[in-house]
């Protein structure tokens, strides 16, 4: 406990201790995931039993949490902050441009080519593609906290950018849609699972509800990866480099946006900030592997290959905050201008 004690900030304890329990839930529960998607019996109760009591720890952190610091699962705040609640006004210029740009050379997949994938492959396929049509701009395709009025007026700009993030998600379901029906399935209009994000999101505020969102783009993005690099069908292919292709877009657009309001010094990114992304991050993994892991399996894509890109990805995502967050503003825009925040094909093809 002393050890402990010397890590944690002393004037925090009681937050520092819920934060813990948060954690210590949370990782419970993504460890309990493995287990639940084994084939053994055995493994499938202790899967259950540690996610129920993981799920309790999580929920003991978080109701402490919010009580006394609603923010702290969405990045650290500075506690000398006179400046906006989200920090200072995004690019707005340079991801208008990215979103208007990025609306050409988008050819249509050719969903009319002739389908290779045999039908014991497509049946768990098509079942993980309406999931993923509903969840990825198929709801409610834009911010849902009671309170993201306080985002979007924060700064002139933002609604702009934000609307144009969400039509991309629309644009998202309506490839998927195509996609569903050329499997031969149906779009869904509710799942529990996507009911029960939902309610997260709208219940922990728009904080929260970007940092969900974040981590969802991260992880689906791994999951289009997979469907691409083992799904042999040209047209899942092509739709694919597409999504991918907006979704480190989107990506990358957070990382900015929190990258100047560090640089501006309303928030900071360091190691225990990092070590709470990556646990979230694998939270959300393990929620999409469980739903999903049928029409991957049936691809020929592996849990191991799963757990060790979403690793990479958000290895990735926090290095380039940080590095970002470190930099002068004013070097960075006279050195990089726009280049840093818009995806190359480099990105898009890695
Ligand atoms: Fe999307
Ligand atoms: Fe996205």
């Amino acid at each position: 406990m002393q050890a402990i004690a010397k890590i944690l900030p002393a004037r925090t304890p009681v937050a520092s201790l819920a934060a813990l329990t948060f954690l210590a839930g949370v990782g419970g529960m993504a460890m309990s995931f493995i287990f639940l998607s084994s084939d053994h019996p055995l493994d499938v109760m202790a899967g259950a039993a540690g996610f129920i009591a993981g799920a309790i720890l999580a929920a003991g952190g978080l109701i402490s949490i919010s009580v006394q610091r609603p923010t702290l699962l969405a990045g650290e705040q500075t506690a000398t902050n006179d400046l906006s609640a989200f920090g200072p006004p995004l690019a707005v210029g340079r991801w208008l441009t990215h979103f208007q740009s990025n609306r050409e050379n988008r050819p249509e997949p050719d969903w009319c080519v002739p389908m290779t994938l045999p039908a014991e492959v497509v049946r768990p396929l098509v079942k993980s593609l309406e999931q993923f049509q509903l969840g990825d701009g198929g709801g409610p395709a834009y911010l849902i906290a009671r309170n993201r009025e306080e985002f979007l007026s924060a700064n002139e700009g933002t609604r702009a950018l934000v609307d144009l993030w969400f039509a991309e998600e629309r644009e998202h379901a309506r490839l998927l849609g195509a996609a569903v029906a050329r499997f031969g399935g149906r779009c869904i209009q509710s799942h529990w699972s996507f009911t029960a994000f939902c309610l997260m999101r709208q219940w922990f505020g728009v904080r929260f509800e970007l940092t969900v969102l974040l981590l969802t783009e991260v992880v689906s993005t791994v999951y289009y990866r997979l469907l691409r690099r083992h799904g042999e069908d040209a047209a899942l292919r092509s739709m694919c480099r597409l999504i991918i292709r907006d979704e480190t877009g989107h990506v990358a657009f957070h990382r900015d946006r929190l990258a100047r309001a560090a640089r501006a010094g309303s928030a900071s990114f360091g190691i225990w900030w990092g070590i709470r992304f990556r646990l979230l991050g694998l939270t959300a993994a393990s929620v999409l592997w469980v739903s999903h892991a049928a029409g991957l399996r049936a691809l020929g894509a592996t849990r191991s290959e799963f757990y060790r890109d979403v690793w990479h990805e958000l290895s990735r995502f926090i290095r380039r905050l940080q590095r970002e967050s470190a930099e002068d503003a004013e070097v960075n825009l006279r050195e990089k201008g726009s280049r840093r925040c818009v995806p190359t094909q480099e990105h898009v093809l890695e």
